[in-house]
């Protein structure tokens, strides 16, 4: 974490996970239980059918409400999807782009997730931009080569402006629900390399006011270490992010002196 800088954010990604009813639940559990956020924002990625049920239920809290996903279209004839202005309507902050589940999933690629963030930035949200790297990459070592031209590929056609306002999550896939973190100097070294992308792209004053998170298997066991390295400013919380005991004590950990 840089405070002096940029933002550290921890957010948590619900995934395909909890009902409305379950939403309130957590929120009124998290209440109790977390503290005064003083220096980092918490966001709360939700399901795009509880996003309502959420902006009602953390609306006294310090927490800003994200989705997991958005189409680039700004309206029409495309059943099933929801637009940029649809959520931020809603109040929506923040949106994750180009998880890696989507990727693997549902067909998202380098330039779809492109669209998505122009038309997420378009709409005054800010994207949550995900990157990261297979297994079979990292061993054949070309994480920082495809990570780049994940970054660069997100952040075509973006002016400076609107880059500030987009947080990257680096998220190897092979940490992801699957209990292996990357180490801390893992982490540090691709998320430094982003930023370095960044430079690259809009300069130094760019770069070093960007969030970057590391996110894949991030808990309270493992936080303060992976949040203490200088160039990783928050976490992108899957799993540990369902439970408000330990999306709080990650939260702690980011807010430690
Ligand atoms: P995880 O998920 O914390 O359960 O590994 C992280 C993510 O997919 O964003």
């Amino acid at each position: 974490m840089n405070r002096r800088y940029r933002k550290t954010i921890i957010a948590g990604n619900w995934k395909m996970n909890k009902t409305a009813t379950e939403t309130k639940k957590f929120a009124e559990e998290l209440k109790t239980m977390l503290p005064k956020a003083k220096w980092c924002e918490v966001v709360v990625c939700v399901p795009a059918v509880n996003i309502s049920t959420a902006i009602r239920a953390f609306k006294d809290m310090r927490v800003s409400i994200g989705a997991e996903n958005v189409f680039y279209e700004r309206s029409g004839a495309y059943t099933g999807e929801v637009s940029a202005d649809m959520l931020k309507d809603l109040g929506v902050k923040y949106v994750i782009i180009g998880h890696s589940e989507r990727r693997q999933y549902f067909g998202e690629t380098d330039v779809t997730v492109n669209k998505k963030v122009l038309a997420a930035l378009e709409a005054g949200l800010h994207p949550i931009i995900c990157v990261g790297e297979s297994l079979e990459q990292r061993e054949m070592g070309i994480t920082m080569e495809l990570i780049a031209l994940q970054v660069k590929a997100a952040l075509a056609d973006v002016p400076a402006e609107k880059a500030r306002k987009c947080v990257i999550a680096y998220e190897p896939i092979w940490a992801i629900g699957t209990g292996k973190t990357a180490t801390a100097e893992q982490a540090n070294e691709v998320c430094n390399a982003i930023r370095a992308t960044i430079r690259h792209l809009y300069g130094a004053r760019v770069a070093r006011s960007v969030t970057i998170q590391y996110g894949g298997s991030m808990n309270p066991g493992n936080a303060a270490e992976l949040l203490a390295q200088p160039d990783v400013d928050g976490g992108l919380i899957g799993g540990a992010s369902l439970k408000p005991d330990q999306f709080t004590a990650i939260v702690n950990a980011a807010n430690q002196e």
